[in-house]
C-alpha cells in the first residue's frame, strides 16, 4: 500500500451517522470522496482483514449492536447534467438533487421530494413515494467491488428493482460500494397524481393544474406533517414494507376483518398498509425502553432519546408477533439490519 492520506477513526461513535440515532460504535470509520480514497480504504481493510460496511446517510439502516469492522461513508460529490441526463455522486443529498433538477426544469423526481438520505443509497431500496419510484428514471450506476476493487457498471435491468428492493439487498448485499448513479429525467412534465392524499393537498392549496414545483411543495408539506423529522426525533422512515398479499390471503383476512384497506399492484397482488395493521393491532404508541411506535405514524419507530439496539429490536419483535397473531400477516422489515 502507498501513502495513506485518509483518516481512519478508531472506536468511532455512529450516533450521528444513523438517523435512528443509535449510539453504537464502529471499530474503524472513514469517509471516501473519490476512487483514490476508496482504493486506500480497500487496502486498509484487506491488510487488517476487516469487514466493510458502506454507509450513506444512515437513514435506512438499523444496527443490532457495535460493528467490529470498518464503516465506510461514501462522500462522492458532484452533479453533472447533460441534456436530460444527470450523473450524480453517491454522496449527494437526495433532496438537493431533486431541487437542482427542478431548478433546471427537469422532471421525474418531484414526487420523491424530501426523502432523507444520499443519492447512492436510493437504488438499494429503490426509493418510492406518491406514485413514483427511482427505477422509473434510473439508467445505470457505477460501483466498486469491495473485495477485488474492480469498478463495475450496472444497468437498470442488472439492478433487479422491485418494491423497496434491488440486487443490493440480495445477491450484492455488502459486496459493492455504489459511487455514482445516472438518471434520465425529462423536460416534459407529466404529473403523477395517483395518490388521493396528494390530490387533496393540491386542492387545499387551490391548485388545479400543478407544476412540478407545486407537486414537490405539496409532497414536502405532506411528509413534514405526516412523518416524524429524523433531525428532530431519531427514526429510519418506514420500518416495514407494506405486505403484498395474494387474492386468497386477502379474502381470508377480509373474512375476519372486512374493512382492511388494500391497493392492487401491477403483479395482481394486494398491498395492505402495514401502518394500518400495526395500528389496528393496538401497537401505535407502544414502546420498549426509549424505542416507540410513533404516535404520528404507526409505520415509524422513533428513538425518544436513548433507545438501545435491543429496545428497537424487541419492539419490532412485539409488533411482528402482534400483527401475525391478530391478522396472520408476516411483516418484513424495510431498512437494512446490521
Ligand atoms: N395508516 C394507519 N395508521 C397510521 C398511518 C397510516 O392506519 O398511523 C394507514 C392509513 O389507512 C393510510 C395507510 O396506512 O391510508 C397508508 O399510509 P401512508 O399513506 O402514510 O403510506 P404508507 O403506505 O404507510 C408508503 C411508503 C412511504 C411513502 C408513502 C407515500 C412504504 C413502506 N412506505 O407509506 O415511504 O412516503 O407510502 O407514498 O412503502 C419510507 O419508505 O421510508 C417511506 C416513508
Amino acid at each position: 500500500m502507498g501513502i495513506i492520506n485518509l483518516l481512519f477513526h478508531e472506536n468511532f461513535s455512529l450516533a450521528t451517522h444513523n438517523t435512528l440515532g443509535l449510539d453504537i460504535r464502529a471499530r474503524y470509520f472513514c469517509s471516501a470522496e473519490n476512487l483514490q480514497d476508496l482504493s486506500e480504504v480497500l487496502a486498509f481493510a484487506r491488510d487488517g482483514k476487516l469487514e466493510i460496511l458502506v454507509l450513506g446517510g444512515g437513514s435506512n439502516v438499523v444496527f443490532s449492536g457495535d460493528f467490529d469492522g470498518l464503516v465506510l461513508r461514501i462522500d462522492f460529490q458532484g452533479m453533472e447534467f447533460d441534456d436530460q441526463k444527470v450523473v450524480v455522486g453517491a454522496g449527494v443529498n437526495w433532496h438537493r438533487l431533486v431541487q437542482h433538477s427542478l431548478e433546471r426544469e427537469l422532471f421525474g423526481l418531484e414526487n420523491l421530494s424530501l426523502i432523507p438520505g444520499l443519492a447512492g443509497a436510493a437504488p438499494i431500496q429503490n426509493i418510492g413515494a406518491y406514485g413514483q419510484e427511482l427505477d422509473g428514471v434510473f439508467v445505470a450506476l457505477a460501483a466498486t467491488d469491495l473485495s477485488t476493487g474492480e469498478e463495475l457498471v450496472l444497468t437498470r435491468s442488472d439492478c433487479h428493482f422491485g418494491y423497496r428492493n434491488s440486487i443490493f439487498k440480495g445477491e450484492l448485499k455488502d459486496r459493492v460500494a455504489i459511487t455514482q448513479i445516472t438518471l434520465q429525467l425529462s423536460s416534459d412534465f407529466l404529473p403523477i397524481l395517483e395518490y388521493q392524499e396528494l390530490v387533496n393537498e393540491l386542492e387545499r392549496r387551490k391548485i388545479d393544474l400543478p407544476t412540478a414545483l407545486d407537486i414537490s411543495d405539496a409532497v414536502v408539506a405532506i411528509r413534514k406533517h405526516k412523518l416524524p423529522d429524523p433531525s428532530v426525533v431519531g427514526n429510519a422512515g418506514s420500518f416495514y414494507k407494506n405486505p403484498e398479499l395474494s387474492s386468497q390471503t386477502l379474502a381470508n383476512l377480509r373474512h375476519s376483518c372486512p374493512n382492511v384497506p388494500s391497493h392492487k399492484t401491477e403483479q395482481g397482488l394486494h398491498k395492505v398498509p402495514a401502518a394500518w395493521l400495526i395500528e389496528q393491532a393496538g401497537m401505535k404508541g407502544e414502546s420498549v425502553g426509549d424505542a416507540l411506535v410513533s404516535t404520528q405514524h404507526a409505520l415509524v419507530i422513533v428513538n425518544k432519546g436513548n433507545a438501545r439496539c435491543h429496545d428497537v429490536l424487541a419492539l419490532a419483535a412485539k409488533i411482528e408477533q402482534q400483527v401475525q397473531s391478530q391478522f396472520g400477516v408476516l411483516l418484513e422489515m424495510e431498512p437494512v439490519l446490521y
